[in-house]
């Protein structure tokens, strides 16, 4: 049975390729918005694109101090067989393949400059990249620009208003899993992704918080009552992750070394070697990949009467055109309409093949 994260996967990306075809006239942007995924939160620099680098264990997003990500990304990884080379491709450049993600890197720059010129300046418009390998699991990933206090120079002053927003607009979501990024260097009370997260989920139950910079606390200091939810509690637990550092970006330090260091130190770190097991981005991935399937699998019966409605309104947007039609437009709501078609038919089997079992859905 095909993997339920890459069924949507594949329904987010064809919301997405239809564009505003018919848009207006479907239920396409309901459904987009009914189907979960999980945004990366936090203030400027506390670590967001490197927890996401992270998880996929691989180098290709721009990182460092200030605002670099400056529009939102949504990244979409999708597990290939063993033996098949990985690559990357960006829905704005539909036939071509990356296989370097130095280039990767350099696009998600360039295409971000496209749309906001060489400024300080953000867009709310999203890049889209898939990302296929064997060596990730099945997740939808969005990251978001860094929550900030304070305008700089290039940017306007409502900059700081403008980010808050935008983030607000998809974390806003009742399908959207917060991925709540907080520096241990800092403190838990001037946390923006906590104060975010609180004000759409007060009760803590779709968000995950992450941990950054543990290696970067004060000497005599520790993370231990952050990571065992007694400073704040959420519905579940804590991760702490070390993340490499701007010297060792410099440097080049590999994801593979990174993560044995990373490994290495929360096992033979006296303080935290009682929560190693659930600690790193190891099994953060792992983690969030069981999670977003779950959440996936509760929300089955409600995504699956949006895709009938789509169906429905495509096909009536579609005798409407008549015949002919030009073949790009017709092209693609045929293309969406298949794809919705085999997702209704794959949940159908999967609700037939849990029920027996008395799987709850
Ligand atoms: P973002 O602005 O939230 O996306 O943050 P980045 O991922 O770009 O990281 C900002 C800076 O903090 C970079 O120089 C990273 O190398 C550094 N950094 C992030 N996480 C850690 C960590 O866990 N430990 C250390 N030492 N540095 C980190
Ligand atoms: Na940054
Ligand atoms: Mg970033």
């Amino acid at each position: 049975m095909e993997n339920l994260i890459s069924l949507v996967n594949k329904i987010q990306r064809a919301c997405t390729a239809l564009g505003d075809h018919g848009e207006a006239a479907t239920s396409l942007p309901t459904l987009w918005d009914s189907l979960p995924s999980i945004a990366v939160v936090g203030g400027q620099s506390s670590g967001k694109s490197s927890v996401l680098e992270s998880v996929v264990g691989k180098d290709f997003l721009p990182r460092g101090s200030g605002i670099v990500t400056r529009r939102p990304l949504v990244l979409q990884l999708q597990k290939i067989d063993e033996g098949n080379r990985e690559y990357a491709e960006f829905l704005h450049l539909p036939r071509k393949r990356f296989t370097d993600f130095g280039d990767v890197r350099k696009e998600i720059q360039d295409e971000t400059d496209r749309e906001t010129g060489r400024t300080r300046q953000i867009s709310t418009v999203p890049i889209h990249l898939s990302i296929y390998s064997p060596n990730v699991v099945n997740l939808t990933l969005i990251d978001l620009p860094g929550l900030t206090k304070v305008a700089v120079e290039g940017q306007p002053d409502s900059i700081v208003q403008d980010i808050e927003n935008m983030v607000h607009s998809y974390i806003e979501k009742p399908n959207c899993i917060i991925l709540a990024i907080t520096p241990a260097n800092q403190d838990l009370a001037t946390s923006d992704a906590i104060k975010i997260s609180r004000e759409v989920d007060p009760t803590g139950e779709r968000t995950i918080g992450v941990l950054t910079k543990i290696d970067l606390m004060d000497k005599g200091t520790d993370a231990v009552e952050m990571l065992e939810g007694r400073a704040y509690r959420l519905k579940y637990p804590w991760i702490g992750v070390v993340n490499r550092s701007q010297a060792d970006i410099n440097k080049n330090v590999d994801m593979i070394a990174a993560r044995r260091r990373e490994r290495e130190y929360f096992s033979n770190t006296p303080e935290y070697k009682h929560l190693a097991h659930r600690m790193g981005s190891e099994h953060l991935a792992k983690m969030l990949s069981k999670h977003l399937e779950a959440v996936i699998k509760s929300k089955i019966p409600g995504i699956q009467s949006l895709i009938s409605k789509t169906i429905a309104d495509l096909e009536t947007e579609l005798s409407r055109l008549g015949k002919p039609i030009a073949a790009d437009e017709g092209g693609k709501l045929y293309a969406i309409m298949e794809i919705c078609r085999t997702f209704d038919q794959i949940f159908k089997e999967h609700l037939d093949g849990v029920r027996p079992g008395g799987d709850k859905i």
